[in-house]
């Protein structure tokens, strides 16, 4: 079973609200600030461990990161999601905190993270932290209290049941034994991750141990949430992801005790750091937006569209594929209902790949192949991510053992390679010391390769980039008009507009010629090709027409 079976699986068991599509009758909303910077946001994702070592000890770091922002800046990147780099025990790459005050040594020290925020605030660039809001390390104090026999301020800040004996609860993850304490706890992914107690939204009465969300335990570790993101956003954080953002309560089957509780973060939000952003992962931006997060991920654990777009499913291939067989509509069935439901309130984000999700983006992809997709990501009505790596195309490995509970992710979350000096540019330390192994391939890409090719993936997304905030009509909040979206082939021409700005966007992923006729009543006093092939839209007697060559894309502006 790969990490997406075993997501969904534990997603649809504690939110139970996968498949869910409608908002919730009358769900609470409440009116809501945006800030202004998301509209136009390009989004970079780091995993810390990877990016930039710059102390050669092989694994990288804040000072590391530090260094590499003027790559950052001169890419466009506005704004940074960091995983998690908060002292750990580091079983689950740091989504198994041990405190949430503290920077991991391995990665630097507060100053550091403090010195990271400024420098990059200076160069135009946010950064958002990864708030593991749903459970701690094992080895986390709190629950080294909450394991004790007699009562304490933590016994009810994680879920026990109320014997030893008690072993199985139906859709839970009990782990059995070993505490002091005669119960057993609840874990949230892995046993190491004991789920902290926000209640549940329709408790059993049956089962004692399952408290309302307004019992004292639930309201403190609640207060606690809130404690840790102002000492963040009091240092500089300019907002979070927030890991399993919708399975913080439990029994929770359409979302509305999760939507309530970030509805009232939001609120405070709002009032006390109103520049400040969130972004869920949730995959179910129906529920996650109105009211509570400024964002929500589409994510391959989701509903199919995201899933089939960058990466094969199963034996489907995937959306963004050189067959010519495949087809845009699988995503927007999905997509447009989203938007319309969430269209004023917030915003989908669109992520290249993450830390959880192979193959990368560039397996299976030449250079052409990858800019078609981020011509894609940088043009749609959503917020992009950009995965570290992916603009160059790295390749995700096959087969590393697993690093830090990363099981079959791992290969997904190798060094950056930056250049052709000794371990890709990554770190001086010896190749055996470093975090995980560089992509051993021949030609692998680096930064520095691309940087002096006109024709690679790395230059076509800093165009795109620059094109994307240059004209508003592209931002996450510009209209949004599918014109040609066929059942089967290509092109897909879409409509993006703002503010009497007009511009058409044209894709082929696929490696043979498509062209295709547009409507009767586009009837343009003039096209300016923006970026792309630029003779794609074309005056023919019988009309205009689309014609464009194998894996290419046109962005025009229309008069
Ligand atoms: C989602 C994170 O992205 C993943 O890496 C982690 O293992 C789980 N949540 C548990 O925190
Ligand atoms: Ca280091």
């Amino acid at each position: 079973m790969n990490y997406h079976n075993v997501l969904f699986r534990w997603a649809a068991v504690l939110a139970g609200t996968l498949f869910t599509l409608a908002v919730p009758a009358g769900a609470a909303e409440s009116s809501t600030h945006m800030p202004a910077w998301l509209e136009s946001a390009v989004f970079y994702q780091i995993y810390p461990q990877s990016f930039y070592d710059s102390n050669g000890d092989g694994i990288g770091d804040l000072r590391g990161i530090r260094e590499k922002l003027p790559y950052l800046h001169e890419l466009g990147i506005t704004a940074i999601w960091l995983n998690p780099c908060f002292e750990s025990p580091f079983q689950d790459a740091g989504y198994d905190i041990s405190d949430f005050y503290k920077v991991a040594p391995r990665y630097g020290s507060n100053e550091d993270l403090r010195a990271l925020f400024a420098e990059a605030r200076r160069l135009g660039i946010r950064v958002m932290l990864d708030l593991v809001a749903g459970h701690t390390s094992d080895q986390h104090p709190w629950f080294k209290e909450s394991q004790r026999s007699q009562r304490n301020r933590y016994t009810d800040w994680y879920i026990w049941t109320d014997s030893v004996w008690t072993w199985f609860v139906p859709g839970q993850q009990v782990v059995a034994g070993g505490a002091e304490r005669d119960g057993n706890y609840i874990a949230n992914f892995f046993h190491f991750q004991p789920a902290l107690n926000y209640g549940y939204a329709r408790p059993d009465p049956q089962l004692h141990w399952e408290q309302p969300t307004n019992a004292p335990g639930p309201l403190a570790v609640r207060a606690e949430l809130k404690k840790i993101m102002r000492f963040w956003f009091d240092l500089g954080a300019s907002g979070f992801r927030v890991d399993m953002a919708g399975a913080l309560v439990k029994n929770d089957p359409d979302g509305r005790a999760n939507a309530a509780l970030w509805q009232e973060v939001r609120q405070w939000m709002d009032r006390d750091y109103p520049d400040c952003a969130l972004v869920s992962e949730w995959s179910q931006p129906q529920i996650a937006i109105p009211g509570a997060f400024h964002m929500d991920f589409l994510l391959p654990f989701a509903k199919p569209g995201y899933r089939a777009l960058f990466r094969a499913d199963g034996k489907e291939r995937p959306i963004f594929d050189t067959s010519g067989e495949t087809s845009i509509r699988v995503f927007l069935d999905e997509f447009e209902p989203l938007l319309k439901a969430t269209r004023g309130k917030g915003f989908m984000a669109i992520p290249s790949g993450n830390h959880d999700t192979v193959p990368r983006l560039g397996n299976g992809r030449d250079a052409r192949g990858v800019t078609v997709a981020m011509a894609f990501l940088l043009t749609m009505p959503a917020v992009p991510f950009i995965y570290y790596g992916d603009e160059i195309g790295m390749q995700s490995l096959d087969g590393l053992p697993s690093k830090e509970g990363g099981y079959n992710r791992t290969g997904c979350r190798t060094p950056m390679q930056w250049d052709g000096a000794t371990n890709a540019g990554f770190s001086t330390a010896p190749a055996d010391k470093l975090y995980l192994p560089i992509d051993p391939a021949a030609g692998r890409p680096t930064v520095a390769a691309e940087l002096a090719d006109p024709a690679s993936s790395l230059n076509a997304v800093r165009a795109l980039i620059a094109l994307r905030q240059a004209h508003p009509a592209l931002s996450a909040g510009g209209e949004f008009e599918a014109v040609i979206a066929p059942e089967g082939g290509w092109p897909f021409v879409y409509r993006r507009a703002k503010d009497g700005e007009n511009i058409f966007i044209a894709l082929n992923p696929s490696a043979k010629p498509c062209e295709t006729a547009l409507p009767r009543n586009f009837e343009p006093g003039g096209i300016q090709p923006l970026a792309g092939d630029a003779s794609a839209f074309r005056q023919e007697a019988a009309g205009w027409r689309v014609v464009l060559p194998p894996e290419s894309f046109a962005v025009v502006k229309v008069k």
